[in-house]
């Protein structure tokens, strides 16, 4: 028989909370859960979680007796208002040195607010993000646990236990103390932000796909699968192939050409946007992917628009005189785009990443975040080891751009990139995230922009000054004067 290596609550039977309740179980940890909604711990503790070791509380009074202490608590309730309620009703059950830990997709400042408020009562609080879904939950999910650090040494090892596993021998947790207060909740976001950019880059990849070359649904699956054993290897590519294999059971069809096209979401990538705009990043591919779901959701006006707004037909490979190699090389230059862009979210999300690190004193370890988003998370991607090694080679690396590796593959891809965008804006398909990623790219690199008249109109209408370029100073022109 197997010794418990302890024993955790767990609060929130979400199938999040439930998966992750069986995962705990599974590497030798006791669990006792509790749901707001009675029949939901039932159908639980009868259905996935009987012959397990975890036990169900009618209450959070129950559950607070039956842990041992310092009581470990996790909350996977919805974020928000839900978390500070629970908080709240527990608080007066625990004692100090007791730890909760939320592992919600909560707001960063939020976690800060509520790790004050349970410290000052004594207890320890740990924010963490999770990542990798359903599956994850259960097989083993990204965790990015910030917080008490106190709380660290107490529950460090159970969650690198619950984790999914990465590097050459698979046996490297990816799990790692990511910093103070809301850090762990920060890094989450941004992973939440670059995941934004790479699905909208894959969808326009699809689009041009579709617009351009009439490809259905099982042939851009083909694509997506190659690339996904190539430099593209990444779990989203990966279900993107996958996405495109399925049938519609009740039209024949691909089930992805029966879905609608408005895209929802549920606010990290916003928040990843706020506050790069807030921090003063530029990080417009997130921005983008952002906005490219709230212009996909209004339906109906792009319904009605496309019936009255002028606009090319896109050139249609086989109708309009492609040659045989066209399509291939189309195919080819999709890739680059899909590559230079998803190379652009992560450089932004690092960049992110690197001034809140700055601005809330965290201490943030680029190379270690980027190792624990090598397995079980959601942007997992083969690119990762190397963001790792870019970082690991040189720490203070202003901009992942321009780290050796990335620089060379820019130049490989970036070629292919700007003729598929040229072909996008010819043709009247729109490819935000393309377009606006190689703008970045080519605003990163340019040692000398136009804003130097932004400056100038600034300084024309409010005297608000402008510096020079051939010596030091602040400098003002009366700009309507006759000399
Ligand atoms: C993850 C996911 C997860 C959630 C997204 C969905 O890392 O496991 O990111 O947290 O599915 O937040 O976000 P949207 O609904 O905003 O697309």
């Amino acid at each position: 028989m197997s010794m418990s290596k302890g024993t955790v609550g767990l609060i929130g039977l979400a199938v999040m909370g439930e998966n992750l309740a069986l995962n705990l179980e599974s590497k030798g940890y006791k669990v006792v859960v509790y749901n707001r909604t009675a029949s939901r711990t039932e159908a639980f503790l009868k259905g996935p979680a009987s012959g397990r070791d975890i036990v169900g509380a009618s209450s959070l009074d129950e559950m607070a007796r039956l842990l041992p202490r310092p009581r470990q608590i996790i909350l996977m309730v919805k974020a928000g208002r839900p978390v500070d309620e629970v908080i709240e009703q527990l608080l007066p059950l625990l004692e100090p040195g007791d730890i909760l830990i939320d592992g919600g997709n909560s707001h960063f400042e939020d976690t800060e607010r509520r790790a004050k408020k349970v410290e000052e009562a004594g207890l320890l609080y740990v924010g963490t993000g999770i990542s990798g879904g359903e599956e994850g939950a259960l097989k083993g999910p990204s965790i990015m646990p910030g917080g008490s650090q106190r709380a660290w040494c107490v529950v460090g090892g159970m969650l690198k236990s619950i984790a999914a596993k990465a590097g050459k021998d698979n046996d490297e947790p990816c799990c790692e103390w990511i910093g103070p207060g809301g850090a762990g909740h920060y890094v989450k976001m941004v992973h939440n932000g670059i995941e934004y950019v790479v699905m909208q880059a894959i969808s326009e990849a699809y689009l041009l796909m579709s617009s351009l070359l009439s490809m259905r649904a099982g042939e851009i699956q083909t694509v997506f699968d190659n690339w996904n054993k190539g430099d593209l290897d990444s779990y989203l590519m990966e279900i993107a192939a996958s996405v495109l294999k399925k049938i519609d059971p009740e039209t024949g069809r691909p089930l992805v050409d029966v879905i609608s096209d408005r895209a929802a979401h549920k606010g990290t990538g916003m928040w990843t946007s706020q506050s790069a705009l807030e921090l003063g990043v530029p990080a417009p591919s997130i921005a983008e992917s952002v906005m490219a779901r709230y212009i996909s959701s209004l339906k109906a006006e792009r319904e009605s628009a496309a019936k009255t707004l002028p606009g090319p037909t896109p050139a249609v490979y086989g109708k309009d005189g492609f040659d045989d190699a066209s399509k291939p090389r189309i195919i080819g230059a999709i890739h680059d785009a899909l590559k230079g862009t998803i190379i652009c979210a992560y450089a932004q999300g690092f960049a992110i990443l690197a001034k809140a690190s700055e601005t809330y004193s965290w201490q943030l370890n680029m190379p270690s975040i980027a190792a624990l988003w090598r397995g079980g998370c959601i942007i997992r991607a083969a690119m990762l080891a190397d963001i790792m090694e870019a970082f690991d080679r040189q720490p203070n690396l202003p901009n992942l751009l321009v780290s050796p590796v990335f620089r060379d593959a820019l130049e490989g891809v970036q070629k292919g990139w700007r003729a598929i965008i040229a072909l996008a804006a010819q043709g009247g398909v729109p490819v935000p995230c393309f377009a606006s990623s190689l703008s970045y790219y080519d605003s990163y690199r340019a040692a000398r922009l136009g804003t130097n008249l932004v400056q100038a109109q600034r300084d024309y209408f409010g005297a608000h000054t402008y510096e020079r370029v051939d010596r030091e100073g602040v400098f003002h022109t009366d700009w309507t004067s006759e000399e």
